[in-house]
């Protein structure tokens, strides 16, 4: 597949032990929710920290074309100038959302609402990916989609002129829908009330309520019951995106894997909708600790330290943690093939819709490593060979997908022999600073086949 242009071959080396602070970047889920929001108040918000990948810079540029104000002070601080809730005007060009579902999604939801059509497109991992499980919802409120078959990207939304609030309980385990659906909620008289029956990542309803929404959570017999006032008029704010969770997996787990490492992994936030991953390695015999627990911004935050970890055994990953770590089982399912014995990971088919089938794109990668892969609709199950055992030795397919790349290129750290990605270049939309961060610590990652 193409569409990042030039494709970047990379491989990453067998090294010596990890160490060192890594200080990763802003939240990604956080990042496109302050400059959307920011888009959706009047006056001027201030974000710090703001992960400056391609996804984020795709969603600063669609705020820019419904008419928000979207500056780059350097360093990682923004401002947005917000046109206020129902106030998006009518882009005049089509809104690329890169390879972000996100974005897109997040951003169908803004407009949803508003008197405007808007045409979405992306690249070709996005453009493959359901998009009428947002639309599905929208069209209650009064709104229009029409894309290719299958709900596919490129697709016009005919926002709605007078929409009507909305009861919805959303079908897939999904924040993008659930968030789609407030955020859309927003611009509708009345109140929009949102049905999960697993919680997944609640920065919306975090960040909504930091803003000045009503909103307000209750957990009942039906699930976790989301209810917002319509209408209101958001206040700007000052925020602080934590560092990724999901991205600060990757050097967690490449010093769990490489022998003698000791990486500190500062401010990580640890939402516990976030979370999951590391209980998980945890239970497998990981040695990571979590220190200076602390709350900045609305969200719970710490310092990890991660140390190379030589007795990791295989576990069953509870279902009902799907959801808290649905981004991070790529690199699960590397830590899981230097452990002894079977991981086990149910319960999650919403891993066949991400950036690629993320269950596909690991399975034959590791296979041709020379790791037992077993795999359903909606559960895989891999086979450790423990410390050492590794083969490695072969360029896997990163299918358009960031933390298929990062997997394989952490994977290469602890084999016998090196491993490579056909392309790396999907790594700048989530982790643009990914190969020196890891080089500061001590990897041997480059630019180029084996
Ligand atoms: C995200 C939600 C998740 C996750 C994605 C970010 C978000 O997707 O995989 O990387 O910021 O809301 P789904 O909502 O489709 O599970």
């Amino acid at each position: 597949m193409s569409g990042h242009g030039t494709p970047i071959p990379m491989t990453s080396r067998p090294c010596g032990p990890l160490s060192g602070v890594a200080d990763v970047p802003g939240d990604k889920s956080i990042s496109h929710r302050s400059l959307i929001l920011g888009a959706l108040c009047v006056g001027e918000t201030r974000i710090t920290g703001l992960l400056e990948g391609e996804d984020v810079l795709d969603t600063a540029k669609a705020m820019r074309a419904f008419g928000a104000t979207v500056t780059d002070h350097g360093g990682g601080e923004w401002s947005v100038q917000g046109v206020g809730v129902g106030g998006f005007a009518e882009p005049d060009q089509v809104i690329d959302c890169g390879n972000s579902g996100t974005g897109v999604r997040l951003i169908m939801g803004a407009m949803a609402t508003c008197p405007i059509s808007v045409t979405f497109t992306g690249d070709a991992s996005l453009n493959g990916r359901p998009m009428g499980r947002v639309t599905d919802p929208l069209a209650l409120f009064g709104t229009q989609a029409v894309g290719r078959a299958g709900g596919r990207l490129p697709m016009t939304l005919v926002g709605a002129a007078e929409p009507v609030p909305v009861r919805y309980t959303v079908p897939v385990p999904s924040a993008q829908v659930k968030s789609a659906v407030l955020l859309a909620g927003l611009n509708a008289p009345g109140q929009t009330v949102v049905i999960e029956k697993e919680a997944t990542r609640d920065h919306t309803e975090r960040m909504l309520q930091g803003f000045g929404a009503e909103l307000s959570v209750a957990e009942t017999e039906e699930g976790r019951v989301i209810t917002l006032n319509g209408q209101p008029e958001l206040q700007p704010q000052t925020i602080v995106v934590p560092r990724d969770p999901s991205s600060a997996a990757f050097p967690v787990c490449a010093a769990i894997i490489t022998p003698g490492s000791d990486v500190l992994v500062p401010n990580i936030g640890l939402n516990p909708t976030r979370a999951g991953l590391f209980e998980t390695l945890q239970e497998m015999g990981a040695d990571l600790t979590f220190e200076n627990m602390r709350e900045e911004g609305g969200e719970p935050v710490a310092d990890l330290r991660a140390k190379f970890s030589p007795d990791l055994k295989g576990i069953a990953v509870p279902p009902a943690r799907a959801a808290s770590m649905i981004d991070e089982y790529p690199v699960l399912s590397v830590v899981a093939a230097f452990a002894e014995g079977v991981t086990d990971m149910q319960g999650v088919k919403e891993l066949r819709v991400k950036e690629s089938d993320r269950i596909d794109a690991m399975a034959k990668g590791l296979r041709a490593a020379g790791v037992g892969v077993d795999e359903g609709p909606d559960w895989w199950k891999v086979t450790g060979l423990g410390h050492g055992n590794v083969p490695g030795g072969v360029t896997a397919e990163s299918q358009l997908d960031h933390r298929i790349a990062m997997a394989f290129m952490v994977m290469g750290m602890a084999t016998q022999k090196p491993m490579s990605v056909d392309d790396g270049s999907p790594i700048a939309t989530s982790f643009p600073i990914f190969e020196p961060l890891m080089a500061g610590l001590g990897a041997q990652i480059v630019r180029a086949n084996s």
